[in-house]
């Protein structure tokens, strides 16, 4: 499957998915990787791997989403691009670019979805007092952050947790099960059909 990873920062989970695409069997290959902010860390970072780059700002669109996703879109269609992957990607994407990708873009959210959807999870977990923390692969669906999920991953919230140690916690979960659930997606394994995750 040729796959491109959105982002808009410094690109670790893009990392860890670019190592796990090295090995021969894996499903999906990852051919693009594109950023909506020129100076993403994470472009750099894909460069040197040797996989091709993107800039699509979205900044001289102001707000037209939909002109953004277009020049976005031209840039996915030119590199064959079949199965889409949000890493760190900040924008919020138009029901129109998500229902092209639907079924074939998924996204991982740093939170035990369908709790703390949205930004700043880990202050709000802390906030909450919950015991348990974590991340989630789902499904792009319109709706933010509400897609289908594919695998979860559980962390402990330990006491003297702050910001730092309990999103550090997290990404070591996301770098983990990041590939593995694109794995699942790319293979068939698991698939969205009327708006579910049949076989997760
Ligand atoms: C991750 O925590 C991801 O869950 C969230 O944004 C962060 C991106 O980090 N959506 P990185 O750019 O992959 O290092």
């Amino acid at each position: 499957m040729r796959t491109a990873i959105l982002i808009s920062g410094r690109g670790s989970n893009m990392v860890a998915l670019i190592e796990a695409a090295k090995a021969a069997d894996f499903p999906a290959e990852i051919v693009l990787v594109a950023a909506n902010r020129p100076d993403a860390g994470g472009l750099e970072r894909a460069a040197a791997a040797g996989i091709a780059t993107a800039s699509v700002d979205h900044r001289p669109f102001g707000k037209d989403r939909e002109a953004f996703e277009r020049a976005l879109e031209a840039e996915l269609q030119a590199h064959g691009i079949e199965l889409v992957v949000l890493a760190g990607f900040m924008r919020v994407l138009t029901p129109w670019f998500v229902t092209r990708w639907q079924g074939r873009m998924i996204n991982i959210h740093p939170s035990l979805l369908p709790d703390f959807r949205g930004t700043h999870t880990h202050a709000r977990a802390l906030e909450a007092g919950v015991a348990e923390h974590g991340c989630t692969v789902h499904f792009v669906v319109p709706e933010l952050d509400a897609g289908p999920t594919i695998l979860q991953a559980k962390v402990p919230v330990l006491p003297g947790d702050d910001e730092a140690s309990l999103s550090a916690r997290v990404l070591e979960q996301e770098h983990r099960i990041y590939p593995q659930a694109l794995a699942l997606v790319a293979s068939g394994a698991i698939r969205l059909e009327d708006g579910v995750a049949v076989g997760a």
